[in-house]
């Protein structure tokens, strides 16, 4: 007998039925997103055949050379989501501001954030690389929309994900019941169900982190970082091993599907900034899906959801994946202040 293949649609009925989870509105987004996340796919699979390689010439609002990969990706994800009636504005990593939804749509009650392509880095050297999303609820009665409705902690995100455009091209969704991974079945054009109930593994022996930046981090992530090293003849007692992808949709990929710890510290290179990545985009739907499978994360001090966003490009300190390893490196910093 064959087995029985639930897809994306199939999913969020059940969810809208069964748990009461998803308006209607909020269904379309994630289908919405699901599909434009599909046109970003194939975009990026014809690599040098479809003229997506390379720099565009520009820079975006953070001062980074923009890809033209990004560029496509985000304009798919504009053009995709304008006219549904489910969203009132949307922001991005490549735009300076909001992008409200033109007057001749219906506004709807979300908001939508994302960095169109994560890892741009990897781009032209056929690395995996992913797309991320989060969702808000536009807050109030007000008319109109602003930045400033954008600015809400990461806990008051409604559904939260990332596509990864890897060795094989998955979704990875959170509406705060679990997280669910799909599976692009590419000849029925189809996203299937394939992992449902997420789980990180409580223990793990493998870190990721950008170890060139070690002489600029702070003591706290050098305290860590060098017990891992010392393996099973220091205090861990364990060998442990290393992963960098460099696109942080991977390496979250890795941690949701065999555990691990994550991190992007502050350091003295840039030292008024916060972290590398960003809150809004980054940070807080990778937190939600990390929280939703039983992990945990914070900027070394604080739960990153409980942040309040003061700019729509802030940055963060991320250090998320396995509880007990964040919360090590939380206890860190911690007793580092004093
Ligand atoms: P983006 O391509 O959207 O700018 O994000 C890149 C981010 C993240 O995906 C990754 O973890 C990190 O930058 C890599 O930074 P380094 O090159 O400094 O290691
Ligand atoms: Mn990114
Ligand atoms: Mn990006």
């Amino acid at each position: 007998m064959a087995i029985k293949k639930v897809s994306l649609t199939q999913y969020l009925v059940e969810q809208q039925r069964e748990h009461g989870r998803i308006p209607s509105q909020l269904r379309l987004l994630i289908e919405v997103v699901a599909r434009a996340c599909k046109h970003i796919a194939i975009a990026v699979n014809k690599g040098a055949l479809g003229d997506v390689m390379g720099t565009a010439g520009s820079e975006n609002v953070q001062g980074e050379v923009q890809k033209k990969l990004d560029i496509i990706s985000n304009e798919v994800l504009i053009e995709a989501n304008e006219w549904g009636g489910h969203l009132a504005a949307m922001a991005s990593e490549e735009m300076d501001t909001i992008h409200v939804v033109p007057n001749r749509y219906p506004q709807g009650e979300y908001l939508l954030l994302f960095d169109p392509l994560d890892g741009s880095s990897n781009i032209d050297v056929n690395v995996s690389i992913g797309t991320i999303f989060s969702v808000l609820r536009k807050v109030g009665h007000h008319h109109g929309v602003a930045e400033e409705d954008f600015l809400q902690a990461g806990k008051n995100q409604a559904a939260a994900g990332y596509c990864i455009y890897g060795s094989q091209t998955m979704l990875v969704l959170t509406v705060g019941d679990g997280v669910a991974m799909f599976t692009l079945d590419r000849e029925m054009g189809s996203w299937v169900l394939t992992q449902e109930n997420v789980q990180i593994p409580e223990d793990t022996k493998e870190f990721a982190i950008n170890m060139s930046n070690q002489r600029h981090w702070a003591p706290p992530v050098t305290r860590y970082i060098d017990e891992c090293l010392l393996g099973k003849d220091g205090p861990r007692g364990k060998d442990f091993n290393m992963r960098w992808v460099a696109s942080m949709v991977a390496d979250v990929h890795r941690i949701l599907s065999r555990g691990g710890v994550f991190m992007y510290p502050w350091d003295k290179r840039e030292p008024e900034k916060a972290g590398k990545l960003r809150l809004l985009y980054e940070a807080n739907p990778m937190s939600f899906l990390v929280e939703q499978a039983g992990g945990a994360s914070t900027n070394g001090r604080q739960r990153i959801m409980d942040l309040q966003p003061t700019k729509l490009h802030e940055r963060v300190a991320v250090f998320l994946g396995s509880k007990s390893e964040v919360e090590r490196a939380t206890a860190y910093h911690l007793e580092s202040q004093g």
